[in-house]
């Protein structure tokens, strides 16, 4: 049984936290699903104001839904559409204050109203982009942006062929 309980005084501490249960939850595990499915489990438990999370795979040049917690999302999203097309095509984060105000934005969840993306990326290969979305405006900030870049990379180095 994993029983993670995660309470951090800070935004820093609690990403450190999160990453150091994510390493372990992978620690010896290489199947990429495995893992993108325990990540998502563990980061919608433990971040406050969240009501998805999950990642989109990159199936030859088309983001294609993994592994995720929240309401059944969009399966295919192509690059450069959406805030998650935006983000695998540009390879750069997309955070969100008001999704509604993206152009092309993609509902999935109408509770939705901030998003960040953060693109997964493993020697110069885009694997796919690790995707939350909050239903508070404005619910990530620059500190949310580091520690989310962070789960991101550990995410992309220890997945295996495929995200
Ligand atoms: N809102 C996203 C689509 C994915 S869902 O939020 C899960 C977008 O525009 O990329």
């Amino acid at each position: 049984m994993y029983d993670f309980k995660i309470e951090a005084a800070d935004k820093p501490t609690l990403y450190s936290d999160l990453a150091s249960a994510l390493e372990g939850l992978m620690a010896g595990e290489s199947d990429a699903i495995a893992n993108m499915a325990n990540a998502s489990g563990l980061i919608f438990e433990t971040l406050p104001d969240i009501n998805w999370v999950g990642f989109y795979r990159n199936v030859g040049g088309e983001l294609v839904l993994g592994p995720f917690q929240g309401r059944p999302a969009c399966i295919r999203i192509p690059f450069g559409t959406g805030v998650c097309g935006v983000a695998a095509a540009t390879r750069k984060v997309q955070r969100i204050d008001d999704v509604h105000a993206f152009p092309g934005h993609i509902a999935c969840d109408s509770a939705s109203n901030s998003e960040i993306v953060v693109p997964l990326i493993r020697e110069g290969e885009l694997l796919g982009v690790l995707d939350i979305d909050s239903p508070k405006h404005a619910r990530f900030d620059a500190e949310d942006e580091a520690g989310v870049v962070r789960l991101a990379k550990i995410m992309a180095g220890r997945s295996s062929s495929e995200p």
